[in-house]
């Protein structure tokens, strides 16, 4: 049985990772996360004492941790990361610690462990920058030109791995994705954030002219992308992984407050972003053919799935928003946050 360690497995996609892995695969999962205010180790509570899982709280840069937990690893899947473009905008440091530190650390010790891999590190569209409206999608090979102190450190810890394969021969795998949405996503982002507005009536705050586009991929989709990735990628290998699906945002809101039968007084264009990306898309064939993978949800059903899981899920919401989630972490492991 491999053992795989799984970084920032109680955020929104490693949270939908472990459980597509647990379900599916009969590997022995490490979970390392930091349980940042992203992280909510509720997540996974289900999960706790399954013979096959073991999560531990941890920093992916704390180098004597990550060196224990690798022993014996075969393979890493990196997801963890500071991941929120606006709060990178307010205060750069977190995700040059996490994002470019952590995953050097994770590299170190992925080498002196001498682990078979591969490592795959999770990352992002954002790293080739913004596409004007004609231009083709993101390829593979196209140059790295991120606008957003996130996108940046992502782009910096792709080069960090790809330095690692070139230099040390790390069965190092990238993979690259465009705008997730799903369960179990943080209410600071677009999807959950103007679900749960218009579930209490709340203002929807759409940046600037509401036509920037993003490629909307379901969660899942994602997460099969990375398990093909970890079991079927050769090393040194990038792919991307988009969603077929390019909206504007005021399309996604406008989609969403027609399922929920609210009116469009509800939305309120508000300052943008500085440096707001306008347009990503994936051209995702080299994963399509290498790989075999193909997303599967279209959007008309995801967003469907996606609302009816933030209605039923109520109290997963409430209790992040009240900061209730930290309680039960004191609960289970006797100590605070
Ligand atoms: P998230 O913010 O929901 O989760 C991040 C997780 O990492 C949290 O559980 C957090 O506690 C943990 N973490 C943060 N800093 C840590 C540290 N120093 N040590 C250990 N754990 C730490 O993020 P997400 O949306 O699930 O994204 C996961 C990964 O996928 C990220 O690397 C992100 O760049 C990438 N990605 C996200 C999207 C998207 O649309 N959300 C798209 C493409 C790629
Ligand atoms: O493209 C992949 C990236 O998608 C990931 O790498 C990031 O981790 C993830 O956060 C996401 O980044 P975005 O900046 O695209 O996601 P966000 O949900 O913050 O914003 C999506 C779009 O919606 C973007 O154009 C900004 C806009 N927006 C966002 C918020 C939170 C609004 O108009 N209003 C809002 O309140």
């Amino acid at each position: 049985m491999k053992r795989i360690l799984v970084t920032g497995g109680c955020g929104f996609i490693g949270t939908n990772f472990i459980r597509l892995l647990l379900e599916e695969r009969d590997y022995e999962i490490i979970n390392l996360d930091a349980l940042t205010y992203a992280g909510n180790p509720e997540n996974l509570a289900e999960f706790e004492g399954h013979p096959r899982y073991r999560f531990v709280k941890g920093r992916i840069e704390d180098q004597d941790l990550v060196g224990q937990l690798m022993e014996g690893v075969d393979a890493v899947v990196n997801f963890a990361a500071e991941s929120h473009v606006d709060r990178s905008i307010k205060s750069a440091k977190p995700f040059i610690t996490t994002n470019v530190l952590g995953t050097q650390v994770l590299l170190d010790a992925f080498r002196k462990a001498g682990s078979s891999g591969p490592f795959v590190h999770v990352s992002t569209d954002e790293v080739y920058g913004s596409l004007t409206k004609d231009a083709p999608p993101f390829r593979e090979d196209d140059h790295l030109l991120p606008n957003s102190p996130y996108s940046a450190s992502k782009a910096s810890s792709d080069l960090l791995c790809r330095a690692a394969w070139k230099t040390f021969g790390l069965p190092v795998v990238i993979t690259r994705c465009s705008n997730n949405y799903g369960p179990y996503q943080f209410p600071e982002k677009l999807i959950p954030l103007m679900i749960i507005n218009c579930l209490q009536n709340r203002k929807l705050p759409i940046y600037g002219d509401g036509l920037n586009i993003r490629d909307w991929i379901y969660v899942k989709d994602h997460c099969r992308g990375v398990l093909a990735a970890l079991e079927k990628a050769k090393p040194g290998a990038i792919y991307n992984f988009g969603g077929d699906c390019e909206l504007t945002n005021l399309q996604v809101v406008e989609t969403i407050l027609e399922i929920l039968g609210k009116g469009k007084e509800l939305i309120e264009f508000v300052k943008d972003r500085p440096g707001h990306d306008r347009r990503y898309a994936m051209d995702s064939t080299l994963a399509k053919r290498e790989l075999g993978w193909s997303p599967q949800e279209d959007f008309d059903s995801g967003i469907r799935r996606t609302v009816r899981w933030y209605l039923d899920n109520q109290d997963w919401w409430q209790r992040i928003l009240s900061g209730q989630y930290r309680n039960y972490y004191q609960e289970h492991y006797g100590k605070a946050l």
